[in-house]
């Protein structure tokens, strides 16, 4: 017998503790939802419902966007110094509280654990450090120029990072002295609603930090209100353009971190194991939820056979599975809407005359999976080689010509990311001068760090996250 699996080695839920029902956080604490309508969150691993949150109506985006706007009028004027002092106690406690956090991540949204752990909860205690350190020292930050809080900031993220999301975007935003109105994704809100009860603890003056939960219906409250100086929104195209047109003719501000289709280019002089691994990671990370993904490999012509070959043997030893087992890369589809939505793509794809490869190995009985699956045979103009598919599905294209590859990988609505790979730094520099993407990785794949902007070019959106340009998404600049 050839047993070389791994153990189980499962993570405790115990160490998480989850309310059978939640309200909305306003104005310094919980409150019941005047919509009184709720909706179960589930773990997407095992179908199990994990608790009921509150789909919240145009009352009770009212109540907290008064609570914000009262919770200003303290803000603004609280000493920068003291705001630091808050952001580097949130920090403290994310990390102190990192296992559960990273639990209840992994539980809601199906995400590895050790994603959760490694990858999400270290960044998101970066993100407060970072920010914290910015609090103070706005007014070098651009050279002297005048700036001011925009006021009231709605906040609407999206289910792939919940938390991670949460942080590049409250952490600034309080550092700048606005306050908050952060709406989470339907299919995982709670980790936002453990940070709210850590804003609580840290005893954040009331009214700076209010999380209404929801749905579309809600986030579209948020958008519309009257008392919203400024929209900062990640999640599909289609949305961020209905909330550009919402909001045209307003004075309002607006950030938009879109989908994206990047491009993960493999030339013949690479070294090739260490690009299989970078391909790998830069797709089937976060079971390819993620907007910056090297979801279209584009690999020179004359190592295509060798490098797919590579390719097939490493993701077959790619563990699907349990998110709370220690050993699992690849966890479970985040929603039964998104795996409807992978598998149709798919579909097309196999239809159009792609060939598919999907690892062999064993689906869970319940919850939603998709097994790694990568497409070769493709023709430009397939939908799965354009349309954003935020699965662990890698398509492929070739070329000829480092060229071709910059035509290929610009032929596309989108604009977030790249990847490229070559022993060559003057290949890299070239490459990286043509590519129309916000974030370039070279012989690497999906590396952050909060001292650095993100984000996107043409429809993957506008405004940048993280880094000093970062402060810029929450201020306005005067002269
Ligand atoms: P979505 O854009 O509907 O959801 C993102 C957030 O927007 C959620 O909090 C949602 O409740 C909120 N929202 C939805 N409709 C809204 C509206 N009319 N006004 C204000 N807020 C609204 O994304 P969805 O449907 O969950 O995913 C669909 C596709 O979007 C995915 O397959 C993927 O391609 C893309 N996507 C991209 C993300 C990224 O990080 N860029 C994140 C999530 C999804
Ligand atoms: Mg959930």
């Amino acid at each position: 017998m050839n047993n070389w699996e791994y153990s189980e080695s499962i993570e405790s839920e115990k160490i998480v503790n989850i309310e059978k029902k939640y309200g909305n956080f306003i104005d310094g604490k919980f409150v019941t939802p005047k919509s009184k309508q709720y909706i179960d969150t589930i773990s997407p691993s095992t179908e199990k419902i994990l608790s009921s949150i509150s789909i919240g109506n145009q009352q009770d985006v009212d109540y907290a966007v008064a609570s914000a706007k009262e919770g200003l009028k303290k803000w603004s004027k609280t000493n920068p110094s003291e705001r630091a002092k808050y952001l580097f106690k949130l920090a403290r406690l994310i990390q102190e509280r990192s296992r559960e956090f990273a639990v209840l991540e992994s539980l809601d949204g199906g995400k590895p654990i050790k994603e959760s752990r490694d990858f999400d909860l270290p960044q998101v205690a970066q993100n407060f450090f970072y920010y914290a350190g910015w609090a103070d020292k706005l007014d070098i930050a651009w050279g002297g120029e005048e700036y001011k809080p925009y006021g009231v900031v709605g906040q609407i993220i999206p289910w792939n990072f919940p938390l991670l999301m949460l942080s590049w975007k409250v952490a600034p935003a309080l550092a700048t002295g606005n306050t908050v109105v952060l709406k989470p994704a339907e299919t995982t809100p709670l980790t936002a609603l453990l940070f709210a009860e850590l804003c609580e603890e840290v005893g954040l003056p009331d009214g700076v930090f209010n999380l209404v939960t929801g749905d579309g219906s809600t986030g579209s409250h948020l958008v519309n209100h009257k008392d919203i100086k400024k929209i900062a929104f990640t999640g599909s195209t289609g949305v961020g353009k209905y909330i550009q047109k919402s909001l045209a003719g307003r004075d309002v501000g607006l950030t938009l971190e879109l989908g994206g289709k990047a491009a993960n280019i493999v030339y013949s002089d690479a070294a090739l194991d260490e690009a299989v691994e970078g391909v790998v990671n830069g797709i089937f990370f976060n079971q390819g939820h993620v907007c910056c993904a090297g979801s279209r490999l584009l690999v020179q012509e004359d190592i295509e056979e060798k490098f797919i070959k590579k390719l097939e043997k490493r993701m077959q030893t790619l563990n699907v599975g349990n998110p709370l087992d220690k050993n699992t890369d690849v966890g479970a589809i985040n929603s039964k809407d998104q795996l409807d939505k992978i598998e149709k793509l798919v579909n097309e794809g196999v239809a159009d005359g792609g060939d598919l490869f999907q690892i062999e190995c064993e689906l869970p009985k319940n919850g939603f999976w998709f097994k790694p699956s990568l497409f070769t045979s493709v023709q430009a103009n397939y939908k799965i080689a354009t349309e954003e598919i935020f699965g662990p599905v890698l398509t492929t294209l070739t070329f000829r010509t480092p060229e071709e590859a910059v035509e290929i990988a610009n032929n596309t609505e989108y604009g977030l990311s790249a990847g490229i790979w070559t022993e060559k730094g003057s290949k890299i520099l070239w490459t990286a001068d043509r590519l129309e993407a916000g974030v370039i990785w070279a012989n690497t794949f999906n590396k952050f760090d909060p001292a650095s902007p993100f984000g996107g070019y043409k429809e993957s959106g506008f405004g940048r996250e993280g880094g000093r340009h970062g402060l810029l998404s929450y201020l306005k600049v005067s002269s």
